[in-house]
């Protein structure tokens, strides 16, 4: 229970050292670097996060090399990050219902969003990025976990433009070459999904966008050799309460059991062909790709 409960409290503290409490022993031929990310603070100086997703990004890197491994963790410096630390109080909203101190006045009509970076972290084409899905992602120095700033992607990215936090990576065969499929959502009363495909040197090799009818609300994709897929939930989103300060926008999006799920069946490389199937109302947020050798669609 403890070891539960310490999963809700923040870990403020940024480590490095050599591990060696290790049961039994490494494989002196295992050599890389696991990297981690995840939601670290969960107060800011006393002040309660209201939800663990709304913490701030902390990525944490693993290094195995002759049979010793090495740990090392970093904060995301965001904006945000640097700001509340420095102010040593909540500056920002989270999405999650987190609230700053100071109740209506304090909350109401803030709609900036807190780009936290605490969702997911990859290394890709010779960039660590720490993932966030609603902004563009934080590049970080792979080695010392420094922030180096948003990467907008060689100028892929505008502004404030979301990058999904769950890219999905084809290995490729004989047939194919290696990949990683990512997407970037506009939503509203129609969806605009715009799906990137990066090549192994990290640039960009193939985008297409298709508009969907109907808000939008995907955090994940599946990936097959030759389909992307996505699951559009059947929720609306109603700002009010969060544009009051009441709610974070997170809590605004409603399940709506009346309507279906829809399947989006998009092929790979092209913009004005996809399928949609309906299910009965069932909610996707996380998906495990069906990818494989096997898989020809
Ligand atoms: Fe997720």
């Amino acid at each position: 229970m403890e070891d539960w409960r310490g999963g809700y409290r923040s870990q403020p503290e940024e480590f490095d050292y050599w591990i060696d409490d290790i049961e039994g022993t490494i494989p002196p031929a295992l050599t890389g670097t696991l990297f981690r990310n995840g939601p670290g603070l969960l107060d800011i100086n006393g002040e309660t996060i209201r939800h663990p997703f709304d913490g701030d990004g902390m990525i944490s890197r693993i290094a195995f090399r002759e049979g010793k491994a090495h740990y090392r963790n970093r904060y995301v410096r965001t904006e945000g990050y640097v700001k509340e630390q420095a102010a040593g109080k909540p500056l920002y909203r989270g999405v999650f219902g987190t609230q700053k101190p100071g109740g209506f006045f304090a909350n109401a009509f803030d709609l900036r969003l807190k780009n936290i970076a605490n969702t997911h972290v990859i290394y890709w084409g010779d960039r660590l990025l720490a993932l966030w899905e609603a902004a563009q992602p934080h590049r970080l120095d792979p080695y010392s976990l420094d922030t180096t700033g948003l990467d907008d992607l060689d100028g892929l990215l505008q502004p404030g433009q979301a990058f999904a936090a769950h890219p999905r990576i084809d290995p490729g065969d004989a047939t194919r070459p290696p990949r990683l499929v990512n997407f970037s959502i506009k939503t509203g009363l129609s969806s605009t999904i715009t799906v990137l495909e990066f090549a192994l040197k990290g640039n960009l090799a193939h985008s297409y966008s298709h508009v969907i009818p109907g808000f939008t609300f995907i955090h994940d994709c599946a990936i097959t050799p030759n389909y992307v897929v996505f699951f559009q939930n059947p929720v609306s989103f109603n700002p009010l309460m969060f544009v009051m300060g009441m709610k974070g926008a997170a809590e605004c999006i409603q399940f709506n059991p009346k309507q279906p799920t829809k399947i989006i069946i998009s092929p790979a490389m092209a913009s004005d062909l996809y399928k949609r199937w309906r299910l009965p109302p069932v909610l996707f947020s996380t998906m495990s790709t069906p990818l494989s050798r096997e898989a020809t669609w």
